[in-house]
């Protein structure tokens, strides 16, 4: 009998993407039409121009993957879509050509949640489970450590009180004059600059917890790549501290998630670290946390690269909703902000969030 194939379809930022996976959990196709070059002019995403690119993109991206994998519509078990949490427009996108395939198919529609997908994403491709873990999802909406009991069941238990890692990632590259997504470009300045010529703050260290703020740092770089604030200030950051800049950043905002993943870690008694989420694909990051694991003797799941950020594959996390009987029905709404409360003792104020 032919292994069962899902069609994923995720657009809750700004990457329309479509995946065919089997059950046996192979991503038979995973494609993936970015809109970076829509938003640059902007240095961050417009909610607006994301949804009618979707709007645009989704039809000729479902019909890529199930081309790349052979599939017939016919031949559809069922079909999953990021419902949240994301921008409404853009979600609104993807659901609805979900729900029309699954009506027009008759197969059921599953929904699923996008930071889920990022943890899950971790597990993909590997022999034994990755649960139970530290769930760590670095994004450009999120910074997010869960205590993941099982594939399906996640705790929140630290978060961000301003803004996500990503989102200070792209900010500080439009302070320091670089291309939107701000991630990739801030890496490439670092490389030629050095990560002591600044020394900018490690925001939330000194406070016990799990949670994160990022605003602090980001104005940190603006104060030191233009002045404070006056008649004196630069309106644009001269080239000669770009790169010393872009690398002293780097090295504290990484020193900053490796140490809450640590400490993470020994809240929950873990042995195990899952990191997913844009950020993720991030070098110094991947090797501080590698690091850290390994002098904690614990084991470390990255996301592979192609996983890091948005993609469709990840809703592979839809077929253990599926082995669970979990589908949804055809008035399944979108949800633009966190669903889950974190744990009181870890929270201190939080600003909803309206990205993914
Ligand atoms: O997961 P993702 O694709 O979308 C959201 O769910 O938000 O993450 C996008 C974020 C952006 O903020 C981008 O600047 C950041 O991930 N990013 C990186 C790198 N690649 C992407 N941040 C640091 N280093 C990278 N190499
Ligand atoms: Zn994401």
């Amino acid at each position: 009998m032919q292994n069962r194939r899902l069609l994923a379809i995720e657009s809750s930022c700004d990457e329309t993407a479509a995946a065919v996976i089997s059950e046996d959990g192979q991503v038979l196709a995973n494609i993936v039409a970015s809109q970076h070059e829509l938003h640059q002019d902007f240095g961050g995403v417009v909610p607006e121009i994301a949804s009618r690119a979707h709007v645009a993109r989704i039809l000729p991206t479902i019909k890529s993957a199930l081309k790349e994998s052979s599939t017939a519509t016919g031949d559809l078990h069922a079909v999953a879509v990021t419902s949240e949490p994301g921008l409404v427009g853009s979600l609104l996108v993807g659901l609805t050509a979900a729900k029309t395939l699954a009506m027009s198919l008759d197969i059921p529609l599953v929904t699923v949640n996008h930071i889920d997908a990022h943890i899950y994403a971790c597990g993909m491709g590997q022999k034994t489970s990755v649960f139970p873990s530290v769930g760590f999802v670095i994004s450009g909406g999120h910074t997010n450590l869960y205590d993941c009991q099982s594939a399906t069941n996640f705790k929140m238990i630290g978060g961000t009180t301003d803004d996500a890692a990503g989102e200070a990632f792209d900010k500080v590259a439009r302070i320091l004059g670089l291309p939107y997504p701000g991630g990739p470009s801030i890496q490439k300045a670092a490389e030629s600059g050095d990560p002591k010529a600044w020394t900018l703050p490690r925001p939330m260290l000194k406070k016990p917890g799990l949670d994160f703020s990022f605003s602090g740092l980001k104005t940190a770089v603006l104060y030191a790549a233009r002045g404070v604030p006056g008649p004196n200030q630069l309106t644009t950051t001269p080239q000669d501290r770009v790169s010393d800049l872009a690398a002293s950043f780097q090295t504290a905002a990484v020193d900053v998630l490796v140490k809450k993943a640590q400490r993470a870690l020994k809240a929950t008694g873990h042995r195990r670290l899952c990191v997913g989420g844009g950020v993720a694909a991030n070098r110094l990051l991947r090797e501080g946390l590698t690091r850290m694991c390994h002098s904690a003797k614990v084991a470390i799941s990255i996301a592979p690269m192609e996983l890091c950020t948005d993609n469709a594959a990840m809703a592979a996390i839809a077929w253990e909703h599926l082995r669970h009987g979990k589908t949804a029905q055809l008035d399944a709404d979108v949800l633009a902000g966190l669903i889950r409360v974190p744990a009181p003792h870890t929270r201190t104020k939080r600003k909803p969030k309206t990205d993914s």
